[in-house]
């Protein structure tokens, strides 16, 4: 059919025409805003999940919801960033707020305390000053400059959060990939949101990141669990998926076969950014305004090669020869989380030896730990993909390449 009107969306942060199966974590939403703006406290939540998933897709419909309150949204995604550059970015938003909150013609002292305290925030990394030249105030002795993310951070909110307050605003700040966060920053978050509840004042922060994010602000700050929800989403029931791929069709006439849905299921998993995929994919096959479960399996192929090329092989790419047979291995032993010893058993190695490596992994994030002891693929699928791309596990090579099992 025609690509004009291929009503898909395989595209990271791309927002489907149907967003199904995320009921829940909408309506939490709602209820923390609704919490807030009546003066009371809420759980804030740091959503949860695999690449490809959803999660700034579902960021994006927080955004439209906390906009058709009125609220100040606060976009932000996080990379692996220095502290001054992490200021910086935090800065930059901040005080878009301020102005949204209120021109600034009309500042009260609140405001322009405020705009003092966000300038004290970022001469430690504008000494010139250009970026703050648009709030023309003298940065607040006292306030914002103690040299401490945490500290200055929690300065900050408190008095955007007062002037907010004045105004009867609540200002949500959205940060994706939560993950690339250090533990400093993680702590400075946490630290001045918890502020925010104590005192009351509308400022909250909502987040999505990797499943090992649960983990990092576990330790980074014990009160983060009663500060944070951590909802993980991640493939669709059956009934959702099928939804997910049913209802834009129908926004075009077009529709699949019971049998055909339930072949993309299958091949799916459910998973939403491969469902995208699959319907961007048979739409460009499929030549009749019914899609049928041949034309799925005529559209298999096209479907694991793109995918290979455009989202495996990538990761795959950036990975030394002991790395990829760290992956090749656990491949071999299925898509579950897999504990340290028996992939190093199988490649008959200790998992002392094979440590850095798989640390190495972690950080590339290619692996996340789910539970002590245990790594798993950070992408769905990511197993059948390294078995069609490393067909041999060819443990003796491996073996005559580094230093031997003890
Ligand atoms: N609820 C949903 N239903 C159907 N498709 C979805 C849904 N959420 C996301 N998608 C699709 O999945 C893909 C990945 O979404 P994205 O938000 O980028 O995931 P993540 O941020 O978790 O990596 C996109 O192609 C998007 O259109
Ligand atoms: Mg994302």
């Amino acid at each position: 059919m025609q690509a004009l009107t291929n009503p898909y969306t395989p595209n990271a942060g791309a927002e489907p025409q149907a967003v199904v199966g995320r009921d829940d974590q909408l309506s939490s939403f709602d209820l923390l805003l609704a919490r807030i703006e009546s003066g009371r406290t809420e759980q804030s939540m740091i959503i949860t999940g695999l690449r490809g998933v959803g999660k700034t897709v579902l960021l994006g419909q927080f955004r439209s919801k906390a906009l058709a309150r009125e609220w100040v949204v606060l976009e932000l995604e996080v990379s692996k960033n220095d502290d001054s550059e992490f200021r910086r970015d935090l800065a930059t938003r901040l005080r878009t707020a301020l102005f949204e909150l209120s021109p600034k013609a009309r500042w009260t002292d609140r405001f322009k305390h405020a705009a003092a305290v966000l300038k004290s925030f970022t001469v430690s990394v504008d000494a010139a000053g250009g970026w703050s030249a648009g709030l023309d105030v003298e940065a607040a002795e006292g306030f914002a400059d103690h040299a401490n993310l945490a500290l200055d951070l929690t300065d900050v909110f408190l008095a955007i959060g007062e002037a907010a307050a004045e105004r009867r605003r609540g200002v949500v700040l959205l940060l994706d990939e939560v993950q690339f966060l250090s533990k400093p920053q993680l702590e400075a978050v946490i630290e001045a949101l918890h502020k925010m509840v104590q005192r009351k004042l509308p400022i909250t922060m909502v987040g999505a990141g990797l499943p090992q994010i649960a983990e990092l602000a576990g330790d980074a700050k014990s009160y983060a669990e009663r500060l944070f929800k951590f909802p993980a989403i991640g493939n669709l029931s059956a009934e959702d998926a099928k939804a997910a791929l049913s209802r834009p069709a129908a926004d075009e006439g077009v529709t699949f076969t019971g049998e055909a849905l339930d072949e993309a299921v299958a091949i799916t998993g459910g998973y939403p950014y491969f469902l995208q995929e699959l319907g961007y994919a048979v739409w460009t096959v499929a030549q009749n305004p019914t899609i049928t479960r041949d034309d799925l399996t005529l559209t298999v192929p096209g479907y694991e090669a793109k995918l290979d090329e455009s989202f495996f092989r990538v990761r795959l790419d950036r990975a030394t020869e002991l790395q990829r047979a760290y992956l090749r291995a656990m491949a071999q032993l299925g898509p579950d989380p897999q504990k340290a010893s028996d992939v190093a058993d199988l490649m008959g190695r200790t998992s002392q030896n094979l440590g850095p490596t798989r640390a190495e992994l972690i950080n590339m994030g290619l692996l996340y730990t789910p539970e002590h002891g245990y790594a798993a693929f950070t992408v769905p699928h990511f197993d059948r993909f390294l078995l069609r791309a490393i067909p041999e596990l060819d443990v003796p090579a491996l073996r005559r390449r580094g230093p031997r099992a003890g």
